[in-house]
């Protein structure tokens, strides 16, 4: 045969093999929501709620891969709450599995999350003994604070040692000091990751992760830190390993050590990535809330004003807040709800998938399909919300200046994978912000209607502008 020949049933049976490949996509993905037409190479990702020409369930391609979108809260409840099972897989989140080759199988994940949570709550997440923990993180950083002097300064660092100790404390089983080197160099690169991930680059390697690979950018520096975080992470294994008693358990670490003696499914390499995981998510989430949540103030003086009245009125100058003042504090319950509702810190939600075929809202989503679940959509809902592109603490009290809950928000997702440090996070927001104005009130360096609180960038994160402010001790 000569060449052209060959060439020709070469091309021939590639053609035949893509037309094949087309027909059984078209089978599997044949009665989606509608959505915009996927435009060769660059999917649809410039282009993100879509709600008003589509409706609240569009699909929507991540480069190749169909994503079905789900915006504003009615959807998101009926799927994350009221079909929680069929809505619990984890969707592909390329930055972390280039690193980790994902374990979102049901059984993994499923026992992974309840080691966690049972373990978290043996260390005290949730319960009065790590209150004590966070209660004493607020008076280191009150005093990193006082060291300011009543001078300009950015509180980024500050707040990260703060909220990442209190997982240190769980997972390392001990906090550090704001100068140890080390720890700075791990905040750094944690706050790096955080970045990356929300900046065009990130977005860029969420939406074709198997090109982007190979593709020069910052993008591939999320992958180098998390190998250092892991690093890291493996060094305190070990020397937890050294001196492992199972009579006296201290952190995390030592009891996933002695899981792994027990099971032996759960390998050294899920241990570690299962620490990086809580280490990050339980770092830069509170921090940059707390973060955002100044600025907010500082933008707003009006509210500060209010809270510290409340402060005053409930706690006075003369102990530390803790959590049961929360109950008597409605207007500064109010503000910490709107702040992160506001802030909307992880806007985009974390890309879940359907666990088994099923039919919803008259569609037919195969299993694994991946969902992204616009959690920005549901606290920026304006059936829920009265003014819902404004900060406005109203919208978390009632006529008589009592709290109101509000299910649309959705800072922690929810349902089946919702934040699993969610108890945690509440009680650090809490303590800090009220410890905070407790002891300073706050000074912009210009004029507080020229403060611009949308964020700097968008993507897995919603990254508050860098500024800097004063604290004036009270
Ligand atoms: C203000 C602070 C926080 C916010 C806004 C936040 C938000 C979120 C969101 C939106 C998710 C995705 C849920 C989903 O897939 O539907 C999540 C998952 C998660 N968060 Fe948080 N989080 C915060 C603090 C924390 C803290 C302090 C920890 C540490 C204990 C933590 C640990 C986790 C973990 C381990 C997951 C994955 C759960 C799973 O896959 O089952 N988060 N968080």
């Amino acid at each position: 045969m000569d060449f052209s020949g060959a060439l020709n049933i070469v091309l021939v049976l590639v053609a035949s093999c893509l037309l094949f490949l087309l027909a059984c996509r078209k089978k599997k993905f044949k009665n989606l929501p509608p959505g915009p037409t996927p435009l060769p190479f660059i999917g649809n990702m410039h282009q993100v709620d879509l709600s008003g020409t589509y409706g609240p369930m569009y699909t929507f391609h991540l480069g190749s891969r169909p994503c079905v979108v789900l915006s504003g809260y009615k959807v998101l409840k009926e799927a994350l709450i009221d079909k929680a099972e069929e809505f619990s897989g984890r969707g592909d989140f390329p930055a972390v599995q280039m690193w980790s080759n994902g374990n979102g199988e049901p059984c993994r994940w499923r026992s992974l999350r309840r080691f966690a949570i049972s373990t978290l709550k043996n260390f005290g997440m949730g319960k009065r003994s790590l209150e004590e923990r966070i209660k004493e993180e607020a008076q280191f950083l009150m005093a990193e604070f006082r060291k300011t002097q009543g001078k300009p300064f950015d509180p980024t660092f500050f707040l990260s040692c703060a909220g990442s100790n209190i997982i240190c404390t769980l997972v390392f089983g001990d906090r550090f000091e704001y100068t140890d080197k080390k720890f700075l160099t791990l905040l750094d690169l944690i706050n790096s990751n955080w970045k990356l991930m929300s900046s065009t680059w990130g977005q860029l390697l969420f939406t074709f992760p198997k090109i982007m690979r190979h593709v020069p950018g910052p993008h591939r520096l999320i992958y180098k830190n998390y190998l250092k975080l892991a690093e890291f992470v493996r060094e305190r294994i070990e020397m937890n390993r050294e001196t492992l008693d199972s009579n006296h358990m201290r952190d995390f670490i030592d009891c996933f050590l002695i899981k792994l003696q027990q099971v032996p499914p759960i390998y050294l390499r899920t241990m570690s990535k299962t620490t990086v995981n809580l280490f990050f998510a339980g770092t830069e989430t509170v921090s940059s809330t707390l973060r955002y949540g100044l600025r907010i103030l500082l933008r707003h003086p009006e509210v500060e004003e209010k809270l510290h009245e409340e402060i005053d009125r409930v706690i006075g100058p003369n102990r530390s807040p803790c959590m049961e003042d929360r109950s008597r504090m409605p207007y500064t319950d109010a503000v910490l709800h709107e702040i992160q509702r506001y802030a909307d810190i992880v806007p985009m939600g974390v890309p879940h998938t359907v666990t088994r075929d099923i039919e919803f809202r008259g569609y037919t989503l195969p299993k694994d399909l991946n969902i992204i679940p616009l959690l920005c959509t549901s606290q920026f809902d304006p059936t829920q919300f009265k003014n819902p592109n404004s900060f406005d603490p109203t919208h978390f009290l009632d006529e008589n200046g009592r709290f109101r809950k509000n299910d649309a928000l959705m800072a922690f997702s929810a349902g089946k994978r919702v934040c699993l440090g969610e108890s945690l996070a509440i009680m650090e927001l809490f303590i800090f912000l009220t410890s905070i104005l407790q002891s300073f009130n706050l000074k912009p360096l210009m004029d507080p209607k020229d403060i611009d609180i949308t964020p700097e960038s968008s993507g897995l994160g919603n990254i508050p502008r860098p500024y800097q402010f004063c604290l004036l001790p009270r």
